[in-house]
């Protein structure tokens, strides 16, 4: 699927409660979170195994979620249990069998200064088919990517492990400015110069053997696919280390890749036009696709803990 294509529409979005057609589902124009970008959300995905459909890690997304809005100060009060029985709800209810989850918390209408103390907040869970983010050809033969020129957003200024949806303009900015000049995806620096992480996708290098990954004081967002991808490699015995990182690291690796919940395990072939390795997805990176890919489609016994049947 092209990273551009039209998204696959369902029937129904699940709103505080009522299951609502997918084109009435809107909001007021004054709703504060359009605004001011005053909402926390989160990505998942649904698989299907043979014993049906699984949502991957369930409860660590709603409990993000949950984390996210605390982070901003949203007083949201559903319960985990609830939210991710809508989840469930959501996949039935569109007959989705496998697909991509977004659960939105955000202020509505009630206040339009910066307060938003008095606005209504609101909850909407959609589901869609969601093919490869970064492209099928991308998983396959690995992506081209460029260091942004945009750093990525602080400690200082915003929270990075929360899914803010403010915040992401700073990743809008540097995919607009990949994707215009050519690249595929963006990498981002943060503002002490080392290596943070992709646009929305986490990073991790291989050299000599040994996979590193930046810390979460990198300024990244603790990712969910992150931590799935350094379970299954150290099980199978792989050193994984999370160290700072520069630009240079990056130029000298043996292999690349990006983890996310949208991008799954997607190589990088290329960082500024400069081949990493031999210009072909690696071994590790092959190995952390291969885990990844039977973990979440139920097929290793011993991470089924991780799955959520629908
Ligand atoms: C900025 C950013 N980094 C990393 C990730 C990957 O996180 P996860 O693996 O939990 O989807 C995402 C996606 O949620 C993201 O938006």
């Amino acid at each position: 699927m092209c990273q551009n294509a039209e998204m696959e529409k369902a029937t129904a979005i699940w709103m505080d409660g009522e299951m609502v057609p997918w084109d009435g589902a809107q909001v007021p124009f004054l709703t504060h979170a359009l605004h001011y970008g005053t909402a926390v959300f989160e990505g998942i995905r649904a698989y299907q195994t043979p014993d049906g459909t699984a949502i991957f890690r369930l409860r660590e997304h709603i409990e993000r979620l949950g984390r996210s809005a605390r982070a901003y100060g949203i007083p949201w009060d559903y319960d985990v249990e609830t939210i991710m029985e809508a989840c469930r709800r959501v996949l039935r209810e569109n007959g989705l069998e496998a697909g991509y989850i977004r659960p939105l918390v955000f202020y509505e209408t009630g206040a339009i200064g910066l307060n938003p103390a008095a606005a209504r907040v609101r909850t909407g869970i959609a589901a869609w088919e969601w093919g490869a983010y970064l492209g099928e050809e991308g998983i396959r033969n690995g992506i081209r990517v460029r260091i942004s020129s945009w750093r990525r957003i602080s400690g200082e200024s915003f929270i990075p492990t929360a899914k803010g949806s403010g915040q992401y303009l700073n990743s809008v900015l540097a995919k607009q400015e990949a994707v215009a000049t050519g690249y595929d995806e963006a990498l981002m620096l943060n503002a002490d110069g080392n290596v943070s992480e992709g646009s929305g996708e986490n990073l991790f290098l291989v050299r000599d053997g040994v996979v590193f990954t930046p810390p979460i004081a990198a300024g990244i967002l603790d990712g969910i696919t992150r931590a799935s991808v350094i379970d299954l490699l150290r099980s199978e015995g792989i050193e994984v280390r999370e160290a700072n990182l520069t630009r240079g690291d990056l130029y000298g690796a043996d292999e690349l890749f990006l983890t996310g919940t949208a991008a799954e395990v997607t190589p990088i072939r290329e960082v500024d036009d400069r081949a990493i390795g031999t210009g072909k997805p690696g071994p590790i990176t092959r190995q952390a696709q291969s885990l990844y890919s039977d973990a979440v489609s139920g097929k290793l016994e011993s991470w089924r803990h991780w799955l959520d049947f629908v």
